[in-house]
């Protein structure tokens, strides 16, 4: 279980204002959890996961993963936009967190194995010997979420990872990270600034406040994969949280 306690985190503005980004956020994410975090835009996030992702020194609270401090906590984090190294193909890309992990040379056989299996289970290994530039936004955020995946993260990070993609590409995209945690049961935290990928994707929905963010309410979507967003049980979900968190859908705008 992650035990996110009493979160706070403050910035210095320009003037050296005080910038309170996060204020009190406490949550609990059970083992194979998939929660999605939501709330307008600067209400921080970002800044919550680069906290958990151990990224974002100065916060305030408490972050315990299994009971203990998480600080050792095995993470990875796949960004908007896919942050893969321009210069290596991808499957250099997959195996460079791997390759820092790997010590010995005898260990690199399981490394290329175990790149071929996350190229295979995000569908891009036909392109393994492809540079980003050569690849679809599509194609290079599979490869950016197979990069995460490689090193076995106990937490996987998304910030909004799809919203820069087409909507034929990101619908595609959210199947496969459907089909990828029903695999592998890890603790998924993805944030969005879309109703509908929420509900679409997770067991829970955070909704956090505008600046400074803290939790406003914590929506269960208690319905199997795949699911229907004419659902009425759906439709009411994104009424309540369209009403609450004035985060704009689509359907209602
Ligand atoms: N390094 C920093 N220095 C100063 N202020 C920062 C820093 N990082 C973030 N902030 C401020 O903290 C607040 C939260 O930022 P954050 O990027 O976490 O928001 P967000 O919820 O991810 O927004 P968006 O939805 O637009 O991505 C903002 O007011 C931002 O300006
Ligand atoms: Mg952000």
């Amino acid at each position: 279980m992650l035990n996110i306690s009493r979160v706070g985190m403050e910035f210095k503005g320009l003037n050296n204002e005080n910038i309170v980004a996060l204020n009190d956020v406490s949550f609990q994410v059970n083992d194979g959890d998939f929660i999605c975090i939501i709330g307008p835009s600067g209400c921080g996030k970002s800044t919550l996961l680069r906290i958990i992702a151990g990224l974002q020194p100065g916060y305030t609270g408490n972050i315990e993963y299994s009971g203990k401090n998480a600080i050792k906590m095995n993470t990875s984090m796949v960004f908007q936009e896919h942050a893969l190294f321009p210069w290596l193909t991808v499957s250099e890309n997959v195996g460079y967190g791997l390759k820092l992990q790997v010590r010995k040379k005898e260990n690199l056989n399981k490394t290329k194995d175990k790149v071929m299996k996350y190229l295979e289970l995000c569908r891009i290994s036909e392109s393994a010997d492809f540079k980003p530039y050569q690849l679809s936004g599509g194609m290079r955020q599979r490869a950016a979420v197979a990069r995460a995946l490689a090193v076995e993260p106990e937490v996987l990070l998304m910030d909004e990872p799809f919203s820069a993609l087409d909507p034929l590409s990101r619908s595609q995209l959210q199947d496969e990270v459907i089909r990828i945690h029903e695999m592998k049961k890890i603790i998924v935290l993805f944030v969005t600034h879309s109703v509908e990928e929420a509900i679409l994707l997770s067991d829970r929905i955070i909704v956090l406040t505008s600046r400074p963010g803290s939790v406003k309410e914590i929506i269960p979507v208690p319905a199997p994969h795949p699911r229907n967003l004419d659902d009425p049980d759906m439709i009411k979900i994104k009424r309540h949280i369209s009403e609450i968190s004035g985060v704009m859908s689509r359907v209602y705008t």
